[in-house]
């Protein structure tokens, strides 16, 4: 039986481009952002926003993603190269926006509630991973755009994490390393202990 754990320790990304149908279902998708709701969460704030996005609306949301990256770059020439890069993207049947609503007020640290919503992201990949859904999270420059974030609501101090695009498997993405690759060359490079007498070292089983 696949353990929750094997099933963490599996995942990797799909780009959107190597998706098909079908999409998470409602009930699944509800499944997958109610995971999300169960990140770690310094004061309760609930800091992290998700926009489903469904094919109807990509072109106006990528047009405007890729005027968004245009003017952060200030070159209007950009702005087609900008857009064709999303062309691909689109054969993902859905998209959910990750975003973390900051509370700037608030005794938790605008780091923290960033830290929470990122957290809750990899929830939305880890939950639809778990269901048997590829998932892919991008970003580019048009998330630091203001004008962008107010498109969807947002102020300047929240952020957009990224795009995340779900759907099912059709290809088998870039090469790169496998999940269980990955695990080990992660675990050699950043798993460390720390003792009193020696301070930070490799963690060694
Ligand atoms: C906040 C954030 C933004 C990202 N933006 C991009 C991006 O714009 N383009 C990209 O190729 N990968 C991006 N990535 C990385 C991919 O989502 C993915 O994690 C990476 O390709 C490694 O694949 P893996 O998850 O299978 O290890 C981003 C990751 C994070 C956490």
């Amino acid at each position: 039986m696949t353990t929750l754990v094997e099933n963490l320790l599996s995942r990797t990304s799909l780009a959107g481009a190597f998706m098909t149908d079908p999409a998470p279902s409602d009930d699944e998708l509800r499944l997958i952002l109610g995971a999300a709701q169960r990140a770690a969460d310094h004061g309760r704030l609930q800091p992290w926003r998700f926009f489903v996005v469904r094919p109807a609306d990509y072109d106006a949301f990528f047009d405007r993603m890729a005027a968004a990256a245009t003017r952060q770059q200030g070159d209007p020439e950009r702005y087609t190269q900008n857009r064709e890069k999303y062309r691909l993207t689109a054969r993902a049947p859905l998209l959910v926006v990750a975003a973390a609503k900051i509370d700037t007020a608030h005794k938790v640290p605008a780091i923290e509630q960033a830290f929470a919503a990122a957290g809750a992201t990899q929830l939305v990949l880890t939950a639809a991973h778990a269901l048997g859904y590829a998932g892919f999270l991008f970003s580019g420059l048009g998330v630091f755009d203001v004008g962008f974030k107010a498109e969807l609501g947002l102020t300047s101090t929240d952020h957009l994490i990224g795009v995340i695009c779900l759907g099912t498997p059709n290809g088998p993405g870039k090469p790169g390393p496998s999940a269980a690759e990955a695990v080990e060359k992660g675990l050699a490079a950043t798993a460390m202990q720390w003792t009193a007498a020696g301070g930070a070292s490799t963690w060694r089983t």
